[in-house]
């Protein structure tokens, strides 16, 4: 692999983060749409399969609104028998991560080889492959971090896989923020000149948290990272990378980088190499109290 190749696949995936800054503003759904999602068969009305899944499981019981909707995936916010659910639900198998997940996925073995001439054919088969792989990494990962005690939205679904992947290919977690408040990203936030120095203390201080774990979050920045009673949460984990990743110290040093340059724009003047420097010196330190997950 060239290092002309692995730019490339780089600035690809920065030219998707700069995409994600037209946030779109809350959307309620309209009654009818809601109604459509979670309608049921006795009204003879199709309805959504996935969501009418989530509730025979019993994971919701009520689709709220639809909080934002990517290219990737839709979020939306849900009641549940434990409070309110983001659900983020991936659809569009052509979704572009999909076609570009190759740089994070590198380094990952498949043992199975059909499985794998699957995926490499970009089949339909394959692609659902791929998308059940993610949804599934997105668990694993959830439960990694919330278990180590990161501030990251407590999964709730698993943490056998058994259970998780039962929800394919929708991620359930809890909702930060409230149902008539989801919390904003940091891109979005206001910040004064304190909460902002706050916010980027607990940011690179995540990242450390993660680096510590062996883990680089692959696209770390502000569009990833909730502001919540002055509470930074991490977001966004299908593509966190480990060490076996070759490009591993690059998708480190791209999201110090990232992280440096999104902050910008709330009068935080770092550096990419400088904040590199200090989540490394940060990850040797000591790591936030487990929490305790019950089976
Ligand atoms: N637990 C949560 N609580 C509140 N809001 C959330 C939560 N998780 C995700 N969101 C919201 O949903 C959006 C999409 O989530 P995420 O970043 O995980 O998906 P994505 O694939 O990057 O989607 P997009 O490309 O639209 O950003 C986030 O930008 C955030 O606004
Ligand atoms: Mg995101």
């Amino acid at each position: 692999m060239s290092a002309r190749w692995l730019e490339d696949e780089l600035n690809g995936a920065g030219i998707q983060a700069e995409r994600r800054t037209k946030h779109k503003a809350k959307k309620p759904l309209g009654r009818r749409r809601l109604e459509t999602l979670t309608a049921d068969a006795e009204t003879g009305e199709a309805g959504d399969d996935i969501i009418r899944r989530l509730m025979a499981l019993g994971h919701i019981t009520e689709v709220v609104a639809e909080l934002k909707s990517g290219k990737e995936a839709t979020a939306y916010v849900a009641r549940g028998p434990h409070g309110s659910v983001l659900v983020k639900l991936y659809r569009d198998l052509e979704a572009r991560s999909f076609k570009r997940d190759g740089v994070y996925r590198e380094g990952q073995v498949i043992l199975d080889q059909r499985a794998a001439r699957a995926m490499a054919s970009r089949s339909r088969k394959g692609l659902e492959m791929l998308q059940a792989g993610w949804v599934s990494a997105e668990y694993a990962h959830l439960w990694h971090l919330w278990s180590a005690g990161l501030q990251v939205p407590e999964p709730l679904v698993g943490p056998s896989p058994f259970e998780y992947s039962a929800t394919t290919p929708a991620v359930l977690m809890r909702l930060i923020g409230t149902e008539d408040q989801p919390a904003p990203r940091l891109s979005d936030a206001p910040l004064t000149p304190e909460e902002a120095r706050n916010a980027w203390k607990q940011s690179v201080q995540g990242m450390a948290d993660l680096l510590r774990l062996g883990y680089a979050h692959g696209d770390y920045s502000t569009y990833n990272l909730l502001w919540w009673e002055n509470t930074v949460t991490i977001i966004d984990f299908p593509q966190l990378t480990t060490r076996q990743n070759p490009n591993f110290t690059e998708l480190l040093r791209r999201d110090a980088q990232s992280l440096a340059t999104s902050f910008r724009k709330h009068g935080i003047q770092a550096d990419g190499e400088t904040t590199l420097r200090e989540v490394q010196r940060r990850a040797a330190g000591q790591g936030p109290a487990p929490r305790v997950v019950l089976p």
